[in-house]
């Protein structure tokens, strides 16, 4: 038997509303249907997303990187989060945008570090000596509060544990009581109490517990009474990435499970303990108690990289312990940051050199028709035919983004107006209100003067 724990490592996942609608690739093997799972065309670069998946899967991608390049708006971002959801929960992916390392806080070497380690997913297999069974009976001893007489406090327990086939009644100690009585544990309900640590963890309402009652106060399932003995080694599987291990190796304090509660946020890592880190994993891939899930960073805006950032990559490319990077790029030929070399992408070319480069192309008219229909769905906003046809028409001549943009403040305007559907006169309004780029740049050129330098 085995239980999943599962730490919920920092969502950086806020930036993503504006591909909610993307579900995957949108591929019937490796070829790509026109319209799925939120994808409309870019056909080519989905189909060598969807190679790029199945090598990833097969574990023959790590320590590879590829470039997603194209202008502005053609679903470079949105192929990224596809081939996340592609790869499914078990595999890690981490997404930063190049700007992101730029921080108060830490080095920007240490940033990237951190993020290719969140990047690499460990499983670990772990067997404890527990206590599990139903509650059936739990008798607290009170006594005398030490500075307030007239209170009293938990003192001990006698506890009963029954499983199917066994059953076994304990004292315990103030520790576990005040444990299970804190976690609101009463007769009826599965639990399992470490044997080491003495830490206390409700499974849940027991299945016979649950049946006394017609209705259940607490809406959760129930689970059954568990068999076999009451003590038992159990195997537990804990999936974590290299940077929890990190951070709880660093700490060193309270084992597995302080990761749950928390510590220093952001903090520097000493590399001593990455290398501890290192050891311990790979011995116990040996041993056969570890697994290691190697998983995807994703860099958006990779041209907000410098030299330095780029050097880091590409030894760090290197190491036995790396992930899949994916890097994005709309950047033509412009200045590597941090030199005076013009690059394309603002990448240099030894690392540009062992990329895999996918390119997306600029949308026509229909498909940007039909990705504005999705969004809208997926905002559940209405339009008129008229009204889509123009907003398609801003689209195909400025971005694609832009007119995803759009489609959110027409439906306050249209809102306003007691339009339940966006009409023409809506979109003219916000396209007059709100500036694309291009708009904005040849403002900014009209009145550079007159602007504070
Ligand atoms: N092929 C597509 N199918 C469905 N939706 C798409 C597709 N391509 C882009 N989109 C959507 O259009 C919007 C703009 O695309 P996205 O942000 O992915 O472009 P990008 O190439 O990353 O642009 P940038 O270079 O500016 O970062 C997003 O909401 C995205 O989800
Ligand atoms: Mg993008």
């Amino acid at each position: 038997m085995s239980a999943e724990i599962r730490p919920i490592s920092g969502g950086r996942f806020e930036r993503i509303g504006a591909h909610s609608h993307i579900k995957g690739l949108g591929l019937d093997g490796l070829k790509a249907l026109p319209v799925a799972d939120g994808m409309v065309g870019q056909t080519e670069a989905r189909e060598a997303a969807g190679i790029i998946v199945r090598m990833i899967k097969e574990g023959k991608m790590a320590g590879r990187a590829i470039l997603l390049a194209g202008p502005p708006g053609t679903g470079k971002t949105a192929i990224a989060i596809a081939i996340a959801k592609e790869l499914g929960a078990d595999v890690p992916f981490v997404a930063l945008s190049g700007s992101e390392i730029y921080s108060a806080e830490m080095k920007k070497t240490e940033v990237l570090m951190q993020a290719m380690r969140k990047a690499i997913g460990v499983r670990l297999h772990e067997f404890r000596k527990v206590y599990e069974g139903e509650v059936t009976s739990f008798d607290v001893k009170f006594t005398r509060h030490p500075y307030n007489p007239y209170q009293q406090m938990p003192e001990s327990a006698r506890l009963t544990l029954e499983t199917t086939d066994d059953k076994r009644t304990f004292s315990v100690g103030s520790t576990i009581t005040m444990a299970m009585i804190n976690q609101g544990i009463t007769v009826g309900d599965v639990i399992q109490i470490d044997a080491e640590t003495g830490r206390v963890i409700r499974v849940g309402r027991s299945e016979k517990a649950a049946e006394k009652f017609e209705i259940a106060a607490i809406s959760e399932k129930p689970v059954p009474r568990p068999s076999g003995n009451v003590e038992k080694e159990k195997e537990f599987v804990y999936t974590m990435t290299l940077h929890d291990l990190d951070e709880m190796s660093a700490r060193r304090s309270g084992g597995l499970l302080s990761l749950f509660f928390g510590g220093p946020e952001r903090a520097e890592i000493d590399p001593e303990v990455r290398q501890r880190v290192d050891e311990m994993v790979k011995e116990r891939v040996e041993e056969g108690t570890a697994e290691i899930i190697p998983g995807v960073l994703f860099i958006d805006e990779v041209a907000m990289l410098d030299i330095e950032a780029f050097a880091f990559l590409n030894r760090a490319m290197e190491s036995d312990l790396a992930p899949v990077i994916i890097l994005a790029s709309n950047r033509g030929i412009t200045k590597v940051r941090g030199t005076d070399i013009e690059s394309p992408h603002g990448m240099p070319l030894d690392l540009l050199d062992r990329l895999l480069i996918i390119t997306t192309r600029s949308y026509t008219a229909e498909e940007v028709k039909e990705i504005l229909k999705i969004r809208m769905k997926e905002e559940g906003v209405d339009v008129e035919e008229e009204a889509l046809d123009l907003l398609t028409k801003i689209g195909a001549e400025t971005s694609l983004r832009y007119a995803v943009q759009m489609i959110r403040p027409a439906a306050e305007v249209a809102k306003e107006a007691g339009r339940k559907a966006i009409s023409v006169a809506d979109v003219e309004r916000v396209s007059e209100l709100f500036a694309d780029v291009r708009k904005s740049t040849k403002y900014l050129r009209e009145y550079e003067q007159r602007m504070l330098a």
